[in-house]
């Protein structure tokens, strides 16, 4: 079984689809994490993120180590443990130049799509990011669309950051902006074939895992 959870950030696709996982005993690919390791790999290397050509070269030389267990991220670029660092704001603020990047996007799809194989004879796997349905896992049994208007998602991601670390004001430009800059991603949440939209802004987060594990046990009962 394959479930696609796409969304914004902010929406809270990440915690959702790791809660998922965990309840219904499935593996978990954070396809968002490939793409910040691979900016990291740019970053390290001292690349310019305008060359498109050199960013693909490295993405498609990096070696990931994608950890698929919803309760133990981790995640390393060549060895090096960057768990902690793909979070980083730097990583933040750049990472839209690497996924933008169609080459870096063709080189990370094939290894999601490989990673989702390998996961299949463990029963399955819930995938999030923003192309799963659309691209990645256009066969995903369950294909979800998380939203959530821009002030919900702005106070959890404020909740997210450190007392004070940024302005509200800040936060806003920071989501909106990031908001314009996925969508120059040409696939970017286009409404899928079959798939379900939720709009989480005024459900709790155990709310909206009991109702995807149960579109989940519906989806799996279809025929
Ligand atoms: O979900 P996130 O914030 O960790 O995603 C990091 C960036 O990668 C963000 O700019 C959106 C992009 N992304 C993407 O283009 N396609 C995906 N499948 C997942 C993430």
């Amino acid at each position: 079984m394959i479930i696609a959870v796409d969304g914004p950030s902010g929406s809270g696709k990440s915690s959702t689809a790791r809660g998922v996982a965990t309840r219904l005993g499935l593996r978990y690919l954070d396809t968002g994490a490939m793409y910040r390791a691979v900016t990291w790999s740019a970053l390290e290397h001292n690349l310019d993120l305008d060359d498109t050509e050199v960013v693909a070269e490295r993405a498609r030389a990096v070696e990931l180590g994608i950890s698929t267990d919803a309760q133990h991220a981790h995640f390393t670029a060549d060895g090096i443990d960057v768990t902690e660092a793909i979070r980083d704001p730097r990583i933040s603020a750049s990472v839209s130049k690497i996924a933008t990047n169609l080459d870096v996007r063709k080189e990370l799809i094939s290894r999601q799509r490989a990673i989702i194989d390998d996961a299949q004879p463990t029963g399955g796997i819930v995938v999030e990011g923003r192309d799963i349905a659309t691209v990645v896992a256009t066969d995903a049994e369950l294909k979800v669309l998380l939203t959530a208007d821009t002030d919900a998602r702005l106070a959890r991601r404020k909740a997210e950051l450190a007392e004070g670390a940024v302005t509200a004001e800040q936060l806003r430009d920071q989501i909106v902006r990031r908001d314009a800059d996925d969508a120059t991603v040409s696939q970017f949440q286009v409404a899928s074939d079959g798939a379900v939209t939720i709009d989480s802004t005024h459900l709790s987060l155990e709310e909206v895992i009991d109702v995807i594990c149960r579109l989940a046990k519906e989806a799996e009962a279809a025929p």
